[in-house]
């Protein structure tokens, strides 16, 4: 495991990078977001895989959703846990440390699942495949799952673009908000649908380079998660485009698929 990129990359900086961008309002509306599309209401037991810091899970349990938070990171996990006791929500948030590919939590169990913002894709083909069977295990009959990705078809558009540009695949961004300058440079790999990039995230004040961060991907179609999803008991609902609900189109920022388990 020590190899793999993701047991580094989600530590104390991500937390602070991306609480930079997801404000606890956002936070909120994203939970209230998943508690429609998934007809959650006080009582529902939610499975959080890769539950992060508990972001989406602490407004859900505010809700009187309970909350099953599952995630292999020992740092984002704590921070986690000082947030549901702040929230006041340590009652119906339970927090679990494991491999989502392997979580021997029992058949049957919850109502509902999410996968939440990217969390998928970090493995091979098979083991990504892996986590759709603890899915089909875990929720119950008629329960739903939402899987939210980054859209793999807007990642290959802007790949393709840049290519036409003259440069090399990939694109490249970077982001000035606070106290860092991030910098990403992507590669998109289309024999394998792996987006791999580069993150160099540089202080400021100081100039000091604080991380220089590789992530690998792996992209997946609509009709990819649909067909794995069909083809383990579940029924597509509803896929859609962003967090306010607006259905998918090629160039929407998110895919969000909504099934339902026979
Ligand atoms: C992009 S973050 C998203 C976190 C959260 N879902 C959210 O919405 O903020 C991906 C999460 O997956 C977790 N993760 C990565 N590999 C994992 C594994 N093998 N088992 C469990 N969690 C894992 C990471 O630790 C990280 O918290």
């Amino acid at each position: 495991l020590g190899s793999e990129w993701w047991v580094e990359f989600f530590d104390e900086l991500y937390h602070e990078i991306y609480s930079m961008l997801q404000t606890e309002d956002r936070n909120r509306a994203e939970a209230q977001f998943i508690a429609e599309i998934l007809e959650l209401g006080p009582g529902s037991r939610l499975l959080d895989l890769g539950c992060g810091f508990a972001r989406v899970a602490t407004h859900l349990a505010s809700m009187g959703v309970e909350v099953l938070c599952l995630d292999f990171s020992e740092k984002l996990l704590s921070i986690a846990l000082r947030r549901i006791y702040d929230m006041g929500v340590d009652d119906r948030v339970h927090l679990v440390r494991g491999d989502m590919r392997a979580t021997s939590l029992r058949g049957s169990s919850v109502d509902a699942a999410i996968i939440w913002f990217t969390t998928f894709g970090f493995f091979s083909d098979e083991e990504n495949e892996r986590i759709l069977d603890q899915l089909a295990h875990v929720v119950k009959p008629g329960g739903r799952v939402a899987i939210d990705l980054f859209n793999a078809l807007r990642a290959l558009h802007t790949a393709i673009h840049s290519d036409a540009e003259g440069r090399r695949p990939g694109f490249t961004w970077w982001s000035e908000e606070g106290k860092y300058l991030v910098l990403e440079s992507i590669e998109f790999d289309v024999l394998t649908m792996r987006s791999r990039s580069r993150r160099v995230i540089i202080d400021r004040e100081s100039g000091a380079r604080i991380a220089d961060r590789l992530i690998d991907i792996r992209m997946y179609m609509p009709h990819e998660i649909a067909r794995m999803l069909t083809s383990r008991g579940f029924e597509i609902e509803k896929i859609l485009g962003n967090y306010r609900g607006e259905p998918y189109r090629p160039l929407s920022p998110r895919m969000i698929i909504v099934a339902r388990k026979h």
